[in-house]
């Protein structure tokens, strides 16, 4: 299924916003891409761009967090972390095994997991968090 961005997802900085929106379309190319029998072709150039999307990407949004005195920085860095560490796994994957049907799947997973559980839950709370929280974002500028 493809997934749309919300607003309701905006965490209040334009940036961020705009990174998870250009994960949102990178996942909906590769759909796209699964559905027409390409997913093997695109699962490659999916892995391409995670690597530095994920590094700016949790960097940033890590960066917010501690700016705004997110409380609950610590757990939600750890599950960038293991995000990371699953792109990792997959990559390795695809770099011995090739871009199988099972590869394929697997990504796909990982990708609505993330879209799905991370943006819309943990990331959301962030969102809700800097919409209440006394401490102004000054690089929301
Ligand atoms: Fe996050």
């Amino acid at each position: 299924m493809k997934v749309e961005w919300q607003e309701y997802l905006s965490v209040g900085v334009e940036e961020i916003d705009r990174q998870h929106k250009l994960l949102f379309e990178k996942y909906n190319a590769f759909f796209t891409a699964y559905h027409g029998g390409r997913g093997d072709e695109e699962v490659i150039r999916l892995f391409g761009f995670l690597e530095e999307y994920m590094a700016t990407h949790f960097a940033d949004e890590e960066s917010l967090q501690k700016r705004v005195c997110f409380p609950d920085y610590q757990r939600h860095r750890e599950k960038h972390l293991e995000l990371t560490c699953k792109v990792a796994e997959l990559k390795e994957r695809l770099y011995n095994e090739g871009p199988d049907h099972n590869l394929v799947t697997s990504a796909g997973l990982l990708m609505t997991g993330w879209l799905i559980e991370h943006i819309s839950v943990m990331d959301h709370a962030i969102a809700r968090y800097v919409k209440a929280s006394p401490i102004q974002d000054q690089h929301n500028t």
